[in-house]
């Protein structure tokens, strides 16, 4: 996506460096623009971890990387498979909920699972990790397209008055390498004039909503309002949101889907205000080896200190501040699940399907038996 005249991808290989993987550092985001350098798996592992990369298809690519990295650590006396075994499970173990990050993962050593030798090993693994950023970038970007007939249909209804679209945490571009998912199809409206408006909930406890989405969308020139994570609801019982566009950080093949904390609470009041609501994904979000969201996905909990603390910008420097007593308890739960009967659709790069398996096979059908 263009930021200031410039075209960037939220990950990437420097032509002149290739040693090296480079990111933009969504932890200084928006106060600070600046670009991070990993250069070994560790530096992955942490960066996945810290949450200078995020969202579900990035950290996917990120783990693709961290396996080019690790065959650049191989010597002459390395166990190859042994080693990338270790690399492998030592990347996955980073972030419990999102399944992209071991999709990826593991499409990378299964085209690595053959050598034995060091010759084009690297190669092979950088060709890879490219070819999954292409794939999520195509994927995304039909993600958009399929999304933009929901809004096109909704803004004739209108009669040009603004799609009011509320999104939860951050599933733009910087989430997904290019384009996003939730915001890919209101990008495409904005670029056909097709008039939108996003509500963006701010996302406690890390603020990916306030700090990421509202960035993005502004940069892209798409009105925007920053509401807490409570409003939402408000503003649907005031028939102030036509549709809601959720990320996924997991669907199982029966359409429950694992996304930021908070979705659930959307789904459940968009459901009682009759208002759409879908989650919008490319298919390395959904885990076709499970059945129910609820007892099948891990959901990570995150240092307390996130929730008892915010961060922000003041004087010149990105500072903490304390936001409770100072050994208040807290708990902090990244992610949930919204169950499909709360979901009106899947919107993926195949085409908009019903949170239920049958429709999902339809259009994945060579993915599941
Ligand atoms: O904890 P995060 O910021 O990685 O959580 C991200 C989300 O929940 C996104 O909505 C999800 O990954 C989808 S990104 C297209």
């Amino acid at each position: 996506m263009l930021i200031d005249g410039k075209n960037y991808q939220s990950i990437w290989i420097d032509e002149n460096k290739r040693d090296v993987v480079k990111v933009i550092d969504q932890q200084k985001l928006p106060f600070f623009f600046e670009i991070k350098e990993l250069s070994s798996v560790e530096d992955v592992y942490n960066a996945i971890k810290d949450m200078t990369v995020r969202g579900a298809p990035l950290i996917g690519a990120a783990g693709a990387f961290g396996m080019y990295l690790a065959t650049l650590e191989i010597t002459a006396h390395t166990n190859i498979q042994s080693h990338l075994r270790n690399a492998a499970g030592y990347l996955i173990s980073c972030r419990p909920t999102a399944v992209n990050l071991s999709w990826a993962v593991n499409r990378v050593m299964e085209r690595l699972s053959s050598f034995s030798g060091r010759e084009s090993l690297s190669e092979t693994a950088l060709s890879c990790a490219l070819e999954i950023c292409d794939l999520e970038k195509e994927n995304c970007r039909k993600v958009g397209e399929n999304g933009l007939r929901l809004i096109s249909e909704i803004s004739k209804k209108k009669d040009g008055l603004p799609v009011n679209i509320l999104t939860h945490c951050n599933a733009g571009w910087l989430a997904c390498i290019d384009f996003g998912t939730a915001t890919a199809p209101v990008y495409l409206a904005r670029e056909k004039g097709i008039p939108v408006h996003v509500w963006v909930d701010e996302t406690r406890p890390l603020n990916q909503g306030s700090r990421l989405t509202a960035w993005e969308l502004g940069k892209a020139g798409v009105p925007y309002t920053i509401i807490t994570d409570n409003a939402g609801g408000h503003l649907m019982q005031k028939g102030m949101v036509d549709i809601v566009f959720a990320g996924c950080d997991r669907a199982t093949r029966k359409g429950d889907v694992a996304n930021k904390i908070g979705t659930y609470l959307k789904a459940l009041a968009a459901f009682d205000n009759n208002i759409p609501f879908y989650a919008l994904l490319p298919s390395s979000s959904i885990d076709f080896s499970i059945i129910d969201g609820k007892i099948e996905i891990a959901i990570e909990e995150r240092d307390p200190e996130e929730v008892r603390s915010v961060t922000g910008y003041s004087d010149g420097s990105v500072r903490k501040v304390r936001i409770c007593p100072d050994d208040a308890a807290a708990g902090n739960w990244g992610f949930d699940i919204t169950p499909a009967r709360l979901i009106t659709g899947l919107i993926t790069e195949k085409g908009i399907c019903k949170a239920e398996e049958q429709s999902i096979k339809e259009l994945f059908s060579e993915k599941m038996e």
